[in-house]
């Protein structure tokens, strides 16, 4: 029996609403090269086209359940975060609380990317977030990738300036997908045939 490869959909998370803001412009070149591979497809969630909520003030409503949706049916996500005052966004986290709870993330691989202002880099907010998904449940891959300076390493299209940064921010894809394909495509490619036999 022959089975077609599973279709890989992965979601890409930014965690800044600033207008012009840098985290989007790191992320979309993690989103690009995900999408130079003819079986992914990306869908890039931008907090400020959802009309999310706290917790409590209507993070339970509509446009909740429709994000739950929408990365619940994700193979996998790449989450990007803007360094705040030594930590994760408070954007990022609301959309982690509008991800349910349980949270949809759980047993989903995750990439973490984070840019910062700073010479130090997103190094802070990488740590908290990684410690705040791994509590959801969600399998966050090792090396998370931080930029530093980063109104420096992207001009204000979005062009990345420093070869060597775009090489590790498209790398934090990368490894999503090579996770993705080593790991989850096995069990969907199983799944697949077991309801392909069931269905013959
Ligand atoms: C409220 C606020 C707090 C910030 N705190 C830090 C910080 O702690 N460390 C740092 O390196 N940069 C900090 N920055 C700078 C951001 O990292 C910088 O603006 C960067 O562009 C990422 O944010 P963006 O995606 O919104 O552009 C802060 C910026 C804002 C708006």
């Amino acid at each position: 029996m022959t089975s077609s490869k599973p279709d890989i959909h992965l979601v890409a998370i930014c965690g800044s609403v600033r207008p012009g803001n840098y985290t989007s412009k790191a992320l979309a070149l993690a989103a690009d090269e995900a999408r130079a591979q003819d079986d992914v497809r990306v869908t890039v969630i931008d907090p400020a086209e959802w009309s999310l909520q706290p917790a409590g003030m209507g993070g339970d409503g509509e446009p909740a359940a429709r994000l739950q949706e929408v990365v619940g049916e994700a193979t996998g996500v790449l989450l990007a975060t803007p360094e705040y005052h030594g930590s994760f966004s408070g954007v990022t986290k609301m959309v982690l609380e509008n991800l349910g709870f349980p949270s949809v993330l759980a047993s989903k691989p995750i990439s973490l990317l984070g840019v910062a202002g700073g010479a130090i880099g997103a190094i802070k907010s990488l740590e908290h977030l990684r410690s705040v998904c791994s509590h959801i449940g969600a399998i966050v891959l090792p090396g998370p990738v931080s930029v530093a300076n980063v109104q420096k390493v992207f001009d204000e299209q979005g062009k990345c300036l420093d070869p060597g940064t775009e090489k590790r921010v498209r790398g934090s894809a990368t490894k999503l997908v090579d996770y993705v394909r080593g790991h989850i495509c096995p069990r969907l490619c199983l799944e697949q045939m077991a309801r392909e036999a069931a269905e013959s």
